[in-house]
Parts: structure tokens; C-alpha cells; sequence
């Protein structure tokens, strides 16, 4: 049963205001944040009430924690339902959707620690004891970096041989530090800058970036006597201009159609034997995800996150038209933890793999590590180092340590 709720404004990894909330139980606590974006899709629920977080935290007691007062922690579809009521808005905009996923997740910890179990277990019921391989962030573009980076957002790799957790984000560390030093050769004046989410910030072409990434993957590879995969997010609704109908390289100089888009990004499947590409297409563009999926979806798992905003509606629309194979999952993208439930059982349940992840503005928080493990997601995407994103990789390497019986995802 709910005692109290507490509000906070706290720090993210760009400096900039988030919240945190504390719910308390009769013998329970539990503490979540929200993270925030930078390429934000439009269909995301409204992260902050539009006049900011101040009026909301000073309305906080009266507006939110009485309503919750009293009610049990466990029922997590009736809390959020009570948030979405108070709220009032079909976007969340009223209360915002930060707010809220805060408040979820919090009450869902808040019930786990008074059975003294781990989030991982008790919201996990049927969970596979199986791992997550992290897709580790390694070089930052386009909005999570400067001017001269390259143009496409992030340049990931996934170990997809590791054999443990431990291993496999050693491994990522292990390639992130490499890329850096073939950075370092291609380019003397880089002074080793990183990007929003940990990755490198160079001032290198999208090519060179893909080439060099490629090269430690293998160079790595070989090292450790694993197979690490290139991957990336082009996060192609930052690229695109509406008025021009085009996906705009502005580094490279180059413009291209839909059709030219699917052809540039096929291309970089077959060349770097891609194993994750989220994002290739805007957030509207379901004829470009559907003809690359159509292409590619056989060899690469071809991801939407802009186009499915965590939202089981229009994931259903993109499983009408086969327009990807695998879907990001951002709880605050969509608000609830119930929702973002939801959204993972509509993925699994047709052939969509879905991918928890973390925001480029991010906490300490590491509950994403556990709604991973709890709803056998197969890959989670938190960067590579950092310290808001080993938060959530070390507690996988705890998780991992905990659990009985436990072996890496099925990928
Ligand atoms: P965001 O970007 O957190 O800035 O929205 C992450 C992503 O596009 O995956
Ligand atoms: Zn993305």
C-alpha cells in the first residue's frame, strides 16, 4: 500500500532538469527518473507540461501523491490508469509523460522491494533467464554531436559472440577504446571529444566512421576470439526536410529520395554485414522501412523507434505492412510501464524483436536493465561507457550473477 510519493528535479546527463520520484510503501521503496531525448519522435507522448516541471512539483502533493496514497503498489495497470486520468490528455502533456513513467516504474520498484525481490524477477513471470547483448554506442552524429561529426546518429556494435554479459560490454569497451585510437591515426588534431552518448565525436565522413568502426570490430574480434557486428541508428527523421522531400546529408553534401535512401542504406547492410539498423527511414515514411525490410529483413534486423514511438498502435501498423523486424522500446516514449508492456507483447508475439534503450539524455537509473531481462528482450541499447550508461550495464553484470541458470538471449 502507498504511503507516500515524493517528487525531485534532478540532474541528466546533459545537465539539464529531469525528475525523479520516490514512492514509499508500508515496507517497500522504490526510486525512478526519467531520461529525456534529443531526435525525439513527434507521436512520443510530451516529455515536460509545456510551462516546465516547476508548477507540476509544486501542485505535486496535492495533484498527484493523494491520489495515490493508498492504493497497492502491485497493481500496476490500475496505477496507471490513475496517472492517465489525472493527467487527462491522449499525449500526456498535462502531467507529462516523464512524470508519469517516473511514477510507474518507482511504484513497480516500490512493490518488488517490499517482497525483497529484484524489479528483474517480480515483474518477470515468465522470463527466460536470459541475458540481453548490449548494443554498445561508439561514434556520435547527427543531433548527439557537433558540427563535423558525421551525419548519421550512431554508429553501434553488438558482440553477438560473447558468452556472458561480462564479456560482451568488455568487449564493447574494448572496440569503443580501438575506434578511438583509428581515429586518432586517421585525424591528429581530434582531441577525443564524445558525443551525447558516449561515443566518439570525430570529424569523419559517415563512410570513414563506417569503415573505421568496421575495422575494430574485426581487429577486436580477432583479439578476444568473438564476433562483433557493426550496427547503427541512422535516426533518419533528423536527416529528412519535408520541404524538399529528401533525406539531407548536410556534411556530405548529399541529397536523397526515398528510393535513393533505401538503396544507400541496403548498400551499407551488404558492405559492413550490418547487424542492427534502426531508423533508416523518418517517422512517416513507411514505404521506405517496408521495401528495406522486404530487401534486408533477412539478414539484418531492420528497427523502428521514431516510426513506433513505444506505441502499440502504430507498431500494429508497421506489422500490417511489414515495415521492420525489430522496434525500440523507450518507456517514456509512450508513459506507462504497462504500456510499454504492451507494446514488447504486441512486438513478440509477431516476430518483432524488441530492443530496450536507454535516451541521450540519461540518468543514473537502471531499471531499463531490469524491464530487459524481465521480458526477455534479446538486446539492449545503453552505450557503451559512461557513467548513466555502466549504470545499467553493471546491474546486467549483477543480474547476470544473481540469476540461476543463465545464458545470453537467443539472437
Ligand atoms: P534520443 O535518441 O534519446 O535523443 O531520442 C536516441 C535514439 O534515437 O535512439
Ligand atoms: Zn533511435
Amino acid at each position: 500500500i502507498i504511503e507516500d510519493v515524493e517528487i525531485r528535479k534532478i540532474l541528466d546527463s546533459r545537465g539539464n532538469p529531469t525528475v525523479e520520484v520516490d514512492v514509499l510503501t508500508e515496507n517497500g521503496f522504490g526510486r525512478a527518473a526519467a531520461p529525456s531525448g534529443a531526435s525525439t519522435g513527434i507521436r512520443e507522448v510530451t516529455a515536460f507540461p509545456e510551462d516546465g516541471i516547476d508548477n507540476i512539483m509544486n501542485d505535486f502533493g496535492s495533484r498527484v501523491a493523494l491520489e495515490l496514497i493508498g492504493i497497492d503498489s502491485q497493481d500496476t495497470n490500475l496505477i496507471d490508469t490513475i496517472l492517465k486520468e489525472i493527467d487527462g490528455t491522449d499525449n500526456l502533456s498535462s502531467l507529462g509523460g516523464n512524470i508519469i513513467v517516473a511514477i510507474s516504474l518507482a511504484t513497480a520498484k516500490a512493490a518488488s522491494s517490499s517482497y525483497n525481490m529484484p524489479l528483474y524477477s517480480f515483474l518477470g513471470g515468465n522470463m527466460k533467464n536470459e541475458i540481453p547483448y548490449p548494443l554498445g554506442n561508439m561514434i556520435n552524429g547527427g543531433a548527439h554531436a557537433g558540427k563535423n561529426a558525421p551525419d548519421i546518429q550512431e554508429f553501434l556494435v553488438v558482440p553477438v559472440g560473447a558468452k556472458n554479459i561480462t564479456e560482451a560490454v568488455f568487449a564493447n569497451s574494448r572496440v569503443h577504446k580501438r575506434i578511438g585510437e583509428l581515429i586518432k591515426a586517421k585525424d591528429k588534431s581530434f582531441t577525443g571529444g564524445k558525443g551525447d552518448e558516449g561515443g566518439w565525436a570525430p570529424n569523419l565522413t559517415n563512410e570513414d566512421a563506417l569503415y573505421i568502426q568496421a575495422k575494430a570490430c574485426e581487429e577486436v574480434g580477432d583479439e578476444l576470439g568473438i564476433e562483433i557486428r557493426p550496427s547503427m541508428d541512422v535516426a533518419a527523421s533528423s536527416l529528412w526536410d519535408d520541404k524538399q522531400e529528401k533525406y539531407v546529408y548536410e556534411r556530405e553534401g548529399m541529397l536523397r529520395n526515398s528510393g535513393e535512401q533505401v538503396d544507400f542504406v541496403e548498400d551499407i547492410i551488404n558492405t559492413y554485414n550490418m547487424f542492427f539498423m534502426e531508423d533508416p527511414f523518418h517517422e512517416n515514411d513507411f514505404n521506405g522501412f517496408t521495401e528495406l525490410t522486404r530487401r534486408s529483413g533477412n539478414k539484418c534486423l531492420i528497427c523502428g523507434d521514431d516510426i513506433f514511438v513505444t506505441n502499440a498502435e502504430l507498431l500494429q501498423k508497421g506489422i500490417d505492412v511489414g515495415a521492420a523486424n525489430a522496434i525500440i522500446i523507450k518507456p517514456n516514449q509512450i508513459g506507462t510501464l504497462s504500456d510499454t508492456y504492451k507494446t514488447i507483447k504486441l512486438a513478440k508475439d509477431n516476430g518483432y524483436v524488441p530492443v530496450v534503450s536507454h535516451r541521450s539524455g540519461e540518468t543514473t537509473d537502471e531499471t531499463i536493465a531490469h524491464l530487459a531481462v524481465a521480458f526477455s528482450c534479446p538486446l539492449i541499447k545503453t552505450g557503451a561507457i559512461g557513467g548513466e550508461r555502466i549504470a545499467k550495464l553493471n546491474e546486467l553484470i549483477r543480474i547476470e550473477k544473481q540469476m540461476i541458470n543463465v545464458t545470453m538471449a537467443k539472437i
